[in-house]
This record gives C-alpha cells, structure tokens and sequence, in this order.
C-alpha cells in the first residue's frame, strides 16, 4: 500500500507532469487535487508531446483511473476541449472520474479576473485570467455551483440565477462593463452538463476504496509551493493550496494514508507572473537558460523569469511539505555553463538570512549570497545512471541534498519519459 504526494517546490513549472507521468506507471489511481486550468503539465512520451491543463497527467496510460478531485476548480469547456483533445489522440479517457464537490469556473469568474487585475494597476499579481481566483471566492463565500450542481437541471438554474444576479452588480456598477446573460450561459453550460454527468462522482469514496485495496495512488500537485495561498509569496500566490497539505483536503483522504512527499523541483528556479525572484538573472545567463529551457508557460505562453538554484527556498519547501524525496527536474538544461552558481542564503540590511523571509517588502530585499561549482559541458540527455553523469553534475546534485537534507531520488535529464534517472524506490 503506498499513497504519494507529489508537489512542485518551487513556483510552478518544475515538470510535475513529467514526473508524473513516470511515477504513474507503478500507480493504479492518479488524483489532480488543486488549482484549474491555471496549471499547464508537459508530458512527453516516444516524441509526443501532450499538454495537459485538468486532467491528470496519468491518463497516458489505459488501464489506470484517474481523478479530478474536490479541491479543483473546473472550466467545463477546458475539460471537454482537454477530453476532445486527448481523443483525437488516440488516449483512452473512460477511466476518468471528477468528484461531484468540484467547483465550476462560471463565466464570470474569468470576466471577474480580467476585471480584478486591471484594476490593480502597477500592483498586478500577473494572474492566468482563467477565473481561478474568482471561483475559489465563490467557495470560500459559500456561493459557489459545484459539479453536482451543475449536473442536476434544476439545482443549476437556481444557483446560477442567484449567482448572477449578484456578479452583474458588480460587474456593471463596480466595473461598468457589461451584464452577462443568464440564458447564454444557461445553455452553454447545460450542454457541458449533458457531457459530463457520467463522469461525476464520489470521488473520496473511490479513492479511499482504492487505497484500502492495496493499490497504489499517486496525487498529482498543481502549481508550486511558493504559490501557495498561505505559505507563498503572498498576494503572489494562486488561490489553492497546492502543499502537499493540500492534497488530503484537496481530495479527501486524510494524513495518515500519505506515506511519500515528492517534490519536484528544477535544477535552477523559474517564475511566471509578478512579485520577488532574489535569484533571478537578468543578464546573458538567464537568457540562456530560458533558451535551453525552453521556458515559456504551458497556459500562457509568457516567458518564465529564470534564475539559479535557491537552497533557501529548498529548504523552506522542505519544511512546509514535509518532503521525502526530490525530483530534479532540468539537469541537462545547465549543461556548457563553466560555473554553476547555488543560493545558500540571503543578506538584507547587512543582516545574513538563512530562513525563507515573510513578506514581500524583505524578500524584495534579500540579496543571494552563492556558493560557485564547476560546471560540465557533456551531453547528460541519454545518461541512464547516476554514476555516469559528469563528475560535476553529480557533485551539483550531491550539493543540493546536503544543503536540503532531503534524497534526489529522481534526476531528469530531458523532457521524455526515458530521460530519467533513479536512484531509489519511491513505492
Ligand atoms: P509542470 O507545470 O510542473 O508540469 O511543468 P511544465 O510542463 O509547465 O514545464 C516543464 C517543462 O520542462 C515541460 O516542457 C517539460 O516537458 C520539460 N521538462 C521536464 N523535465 C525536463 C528535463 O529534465 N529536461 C528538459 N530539458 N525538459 C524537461
Ligand atoms: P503549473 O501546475 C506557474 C501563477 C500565475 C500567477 C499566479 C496567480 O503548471 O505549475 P492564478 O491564475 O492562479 O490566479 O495566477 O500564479 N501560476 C502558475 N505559475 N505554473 C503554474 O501551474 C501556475 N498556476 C498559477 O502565473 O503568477
Ligand atoms: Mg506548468
């Protein structure tokens, strides 16, 4: 028996569907616990390349179940054009299951975001405009039209009547733009419903009959842990809880059945959006590893700011999730650097730092202080094994674990599914 939960430890984008996705071959049940379509996963599997906003980055394979639990807010045309998507392609999706207390992304959510963000001006949180927030405001109001809302006809219209009501106040007195309509969104949405019910569920149940069969079950984090609405760089954070925390409420199972935390985290850092980035390169460097990395978002397509590795952050990501293992994620991308430089602290008004700060107005302060490694300049992409990586990539990954504490019982090497080298069980 074995339930892991895998996270991203730092802002997002660490190649959770990667790992994922290699991690799902042993399980039976894969489980996306928080955020929406805000999230974009890359999976690459025999040169194919699938993107994945919602659905878990296991459906790749036939024979395993894969879950949109609770704690995702769901747009239901993202879900269907992702379910289209995935059928053109020839994936299996009838395994699918979404839990019937899901929130839906209303249309005005998305409106709401778009509005909400212009009105911050220079004080942006460089939001996905997906409705994200929005929705999970509706929830934490108690107004929120959940999936067993959406599907039952009369449950709909009343909900969505009443919900509409108040939004069009506010967007037309507070904003001034324009009403939506009930009838436009009535109709649109009752023919997602139609193509939905059968998958709705009660998705704690199956889950929780999954573990005590025996089998495993794998729960696919979204976003990072410096996202996270009350541990993150708040208010540049999404509006979930995207810790490894968050996935027993995120899917209703409790603590006591997780047995692993993976975190998978890159081998330098990267941001999408706004707020402070203490590592952050804005010289020849970064752009080189935004190069390599091909970092551009998977939902977006923003440029991802890149920076070197910060131990701090590690470290703190450590703390907060309680993690059993790292997945290095990106390896190969700081290949042909002579140096390579690792944060191990921070200064601020002459002051050393070693714990991640709280509040922005410090961390916007804090200055890296970098310990420099000799870099190494063969091609790692088709390594199998950990011994026959470059002595200096092993070194970089040797330094990473002692200044974390925590195994990197997984190195990546490249995006495929291949790329991947082990160096312990995960379950
Ligand atoms: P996620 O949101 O955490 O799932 O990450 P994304 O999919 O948004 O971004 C990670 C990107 O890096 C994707 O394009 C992956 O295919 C790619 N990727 C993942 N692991 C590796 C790796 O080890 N090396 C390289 N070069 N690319 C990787
Ligand atoms: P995956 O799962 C990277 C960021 C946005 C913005 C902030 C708030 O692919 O790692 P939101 O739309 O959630 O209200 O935006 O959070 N963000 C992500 N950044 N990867 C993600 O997901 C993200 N999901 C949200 O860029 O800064
Ligand atoms: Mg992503």
């Amino acid at each position: 028996m074995a339930a892991v939960v895998l996270i991203g430890a730092q802002w997002g984008d660490e190649g959770k569907g990667k790992i994922t996705d290699f991690l799902a071959e042993k399980a039976n049940m894969i489980i996306r616990t928080s955020g929406g379509n805000n999230a974009g996963h890359t999976v690459v599997v025999n040169g194919k390349e699938f993107k994945l906003h919602l659905i878990p980055s296991g459906i790749l394979y036939p024979d395993k179940t894969c879950v949109i639990a609770n704690g995702v807010v769901i747009d239901p045309a993202v879900l269907i054009q992702e379910l289209n998507y995935l059928k053109e392609r020839g994936v299996e999706t009838s395994k699918l299951l979404i839990s019937s207390n899901a929130h839906v992304i209303m249309p005005y959510h998305c409106l709401l975001d778009g509005l909400e963000e212009n009105a911050r001006g220079d004080g942006k949180i460089g939001t996905t405009k997906r409705g994200i927030g929005p929705a999970y405001m509706d929830k934490t109001a108690r107004n929120g039209i959940r999936m067993i809302d959406l599907v039952d006809p009369e449950e709909f219209a009343l909900k969505l009547r009443s919900n509409l009501d108040q939004k069009n106040a506010i967007i037309t007195k507070v904003y001034g733009a324009e009403a939506l309509k009930f009838e436009e969104i009535h109709k649109e949405y009752s023919e997602y419903a139609d193509k939905l019910r059968e998958y709705v569920t009660d998705s704690s149940l199956a889950i929780d009959q999954t573990i005590k069969a025996g089998n495993k079950v794998l729960f696919e984090g979204a976003q990072g842990t410096l996202l996270d609405l009350d541990h993150g760089t708040y208010p540049y954070v999404t509006s979930s809880s995207p810790i490894a925390g968050g996935a027993c409420i995120g899917a209703g199972v409790g603590p006591t059945q997780i047995d692993r935390v993976v975190a998978v985290i890159k081998a330098y850092t990267t941001r999408v959006g706004e707020g402070p980035f203490p590592t952050e390169l804005s010289d020849e460097t970064g752009a080189r590893i935004q190069k390599n990395g091909f970092e551009f978002g998977t939902t977006t397509g923003r440029a991802r700011r890149c920076g070197w590795f910060d131990a701090v952050i590690a470290r703190y990501a450590v703390r907060i999730n309680g993690i059993s293992d790292f997945a290095v994620t990106k390896l190969d991308v700081l290949t042909g650097l002579d140096t390579v430089k690792i944060c191990i602290g921070y200064t601020t008004q002459g002051q050393r730092v070693d714990e991640f700060p709280q509040g922005q107005k410090t961390l916007k302060q804090c200055v890296p202080i970098y310990e420099e490694m000799p870099g190494w300049q063969e091609d790692i992409t088709k390594i199998e094994k950990f011994e026959d990586l470059p002595r200096n990539a092993r070194n970089y990954i040797l330094r990473l674990e002692e200044l974390t504490g925590v195994k990197a019982t997984i190195v990546a090497v490249g995006p495929g599914r291949e790329q991947t080298i082990v160096r312990g069980e995960i379950y």
